[in-house]
């Protein structure tokens, strides 16, 4: 059968390139004025969402009391090996989710970010890349989560071509995930070319993860589900892209299919959490796809995405015993039926049926 996923599901091809495919027709940097108090801020050894410094607010938001995962407790868990000290490590963890009881299991298990990613598209939705997926479609997934939700940190992926347009409307988009459906954090796709964008979401009180190396809604100008990062030059453009992100405001980084050195030098580098899939174990933390994690994938999984259970063959087995249940007449059983009550069981009706 036809695999069918992404990124994490796709076998990744070797990128032989030598050159990055995104590197070339993109529009002259500019820095926005908006990115710029972002900026002072970290010359200052400060992440926006620590406020101005003076007492610190992230150790005043802190877990809010109640272990609620907030975006500054995700903040504060930036690995203390990335500043060279030798503090426990605190690894983030975070998993894709896309519907209620998904949510609510993962929610109980712990895990610290629920992902409402855009692989919902490939892994739920059966198409073949995340493109098609719309901004509707992310919004009643996101709904789900929330309702299943109540430890975890929920981040939605904003889909392709509901932030690649004017910024007004990419704001407009971000905020229905907030003010609808419930999320306290959008993830968007790219780097340098972001840096506006995310400074605005961020002035807009919206928190922003972002999602560098194999973007999948890159996918064509990429050229294919490939690692990113391999040579000199394309190792330097991401790390550009991740320090444009940390510049922007966002409070956490996706690193996608990067190479492992790579992930570290960009982890050691940056203040705010790296989140790896398929970069390695260095990184602050780590997201899978469900779905690979869980085997309920169709085909062979890549190589960095552990199987962790066989939901899929778990599925099939049921469904097998169950239809051969019915066909045999051993399902429902009569402990399984409802009766009718013990002095109308001679009347017609009930006789007639007999
Ligand atoms: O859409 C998604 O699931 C993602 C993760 C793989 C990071 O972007």
């Amino acid at each position: 059968m036809e695999e069918n996923g992404k990124a994490g599901r796709k076998r990744l091809e070797p990128d032989n390139s030598g050159t990055s495919p995104i590197s070339h027709g993109l529009p002259k940097f500019r820095w926005p004025s908006q990115a710029t108090f972002v900026i002072i801020a970290l010359c200052n050894g400060l992440h926006p969402a620590q406020g101005s410094g003076t007492g610190g607010t992230m150790s005043v938001v802190n877990r809010a009391g109640n272990g609620k995962v907030t975006v500054p407790e995700i903040l504060r868990r930036k690995s203390p090996s990335a500043t060279n000290s030798n503090g426990p490590l605190d690894r983030i963890t975070c998993l894709t989710a896309y519907d209620y009881p998904t949510a609510r299991l993962l929610d109980e298990a712990g895990v610290d970010i629920l992902l409402v990613g855009d692989s919902l598209g490939m892994v739920v939705l059966g198409y073949d890349n995340t493109l098609p997926v719309t901004l509707e479609e992310m919004l009643h997934h996101t709904r789900a989560v929330r309702r299943g939700t109540r430890r975890a940190l929920v981040v939605a992926d904003m889909p392709y071509g509901s932030y690649h347009a004017e910024i007004g409307e990419s704001l407009h988009n971000a905020m229905r995930f907030v003010k609808e459906a419930g999320a306290e954090a959008v993830k968007v796709e790219g780097g340098e070319r972001r840096l506006e964008l995310i400074a605005r979401l961020v002035e807009a009180e919206i928190p922003v993860m972002g999602h560098i190396g194999l973007t999948p809604q890159s996918v064509h100008a990429l050229g294919g589900f490939k690692v990113q990062g391999k040579t000199p030059d394309a190792a330097e453009r991401l790390m550009r892209d991740a320090r444009a992100v940390e510049a922007a405001g966002a409070f956490s980084i996706v690193l996608e299919a990067v190479p492992r050195e790579l992930a570290v030098q960009i982890t050691r580098e940056l203040h705010i959490p790296t989140i790896g899939i398929g970069a390695g174990p260095d990184c602050d933390g780590q997201v899978l796809v469900l779905h690979d994690m869980i085997g309920l994938t169709f085909g062979e999984p890549p190589k960095f995405a552990r199987r962790y259970a066989k939901v899929g063959e778990e599925i099939l087995r049921a469904a097998r015993e169950y239809c051969s249940d019915v066909r045999g007449g051993r399902f429902p059983a009569d402990a399984e039926s409802y009766h009718a009550p013990a002095e109308s069981r001679d009347s017609a009706v009930v006789q007639k049926r007999r």
